[in-house]
């Protein structure tokens, strides 16, 4: 599997290959991560769990348009507790696993997170940025403070790394990213879903039951990684790029822009689990056909003009 070179460190994590899945768009079982891992991803992220379980929206949740889909789940799932028994199955298999969760207050995210850690969570991401539950965690990720708080929150009570993942749906997501390396971030974690909306032109309405949901695919690719290069310019944490990335291009470039690592989701969709190690395949070729001998040498390159 993965070519020399290939391996990354990533806020202290050790990872083989510097691709992972982004969280949720494959669901959560431990099999389905498994196959992930089995196919060249250095870690596994699990889709975001919660406080308590919950059913998310009702159909139409998920809907393709052009260059991607558009998604409002709604965050279905069952719940931390619901959950560590996958998350002990896949430790049991030697997977590193990087936990996905989100909730509403501060004690939430300093108990969930506590749970996470001790259930065996090599790292947490922080999802401060999903767009689709009304007044809850999206708006999170649109407040500097907000970040800044939780994520010193969450720093407080675990030793693991903890990655904070951004909305790309704010004015400043330089601002948000210095605001979270504030709160201790060890990563950050760039991007979420774009907003948007689908109109169904017959039947003259929305086509997703929460009227608007999160943009996911190439067609984000280059906000995302605009928001890569500019989360690069001012922090100096590791970046973990997620956007549309589908090709050992698509990551090349978001390590130039300045990410340590990628996150692969819509496009595992179209192009099967074999995504991850066509990409690693792609970046060890790369490096070696410009004479690199590691990923790191490749991370912000593009700034050095
Ligand atoms: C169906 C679906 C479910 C998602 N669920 C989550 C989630 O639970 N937590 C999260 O942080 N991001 C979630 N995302 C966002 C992705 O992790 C990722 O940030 C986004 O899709 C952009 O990457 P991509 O273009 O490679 O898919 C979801 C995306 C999709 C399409």
């Amino acid at each position: 599997m993965a070519g020399e070179g290939l391996a990354v460190e990533v806020a202290g994590l050790k990872l083989r290959s510097p691709t992972m899945n982004a969280s949720g768009v494959l669901g959560m079982s431990a099999p389905l991560l498994k196959r992930v891992y089995d196919s060249g991803a250095g870690a596994v992220v699990t889709k975001s769990l919660g406080p308590a379980a919950r059913s998310g929206h009702i159909n139409p949740t998920v809907i393709e348009v052009e260059g991607g889909i558009l998604n409002a789940m709604g965050l279905p799932n069952p719940g931390i507790e619901g959950y560590l028994e996958e998350l002990r199955e896949l430790k049991g298999e030697g997977v590193p696993v990087v936990a996905s969760f989100f909730a509403t207050t501060v004690p939430e995210f300093q108990s969930d997170a506590k749970a996470l850690a001790r259930a065996g969570a090599d790292a947490l991401e922080l999802n401060l940025s999903c767009p689709n539950v009304g007044g809850e965690p999206g708006m999170c990720a649109a407040d500097a403070l907000s970040v800044e708080r939780v994520t010193r929150s969450v720093k407080q009570v675990v030793q693991i790394p903890v990655f904070v993942k951004l909305s790309p749906n704010v004015t400043d997501i330089a601002g948000i990213a210095v605001a979270a390396e504030k709160g201790g971030a060890d990563a950050i974690t760039a991007v979420n879903t774009l907003k948007a909306m689908a109109i169904d032109a017959d039947f003259r309405r929305p086509v997703l039951s929460n009227v608007t949901g999160g943009l996911s695919g190439s067609a984000i690719k280059s906000v995302a990684l605009r928001c890569v290069w500019e989360i690069a310019e001012v922090v100096k944490v590791p970046i973990i790029g997620c956007g549309g990335v589908s090709n050992w291009r698509d990551a090349i470039e978001y390590m130039l822009a300045g990410a340590s690592a990628v996150e692969i989701g819509t496009a595992v969709m179209n192009h099967g689990f074999e995504v991850y190690g066509k990409v690693n395949d792609g970046v060890t070729r790369y490096l070696s056909d410009n004479g690199l001998g590691s990923v790191s040498e490749v991370v912000g390159l593009a700034h050095k003009r």
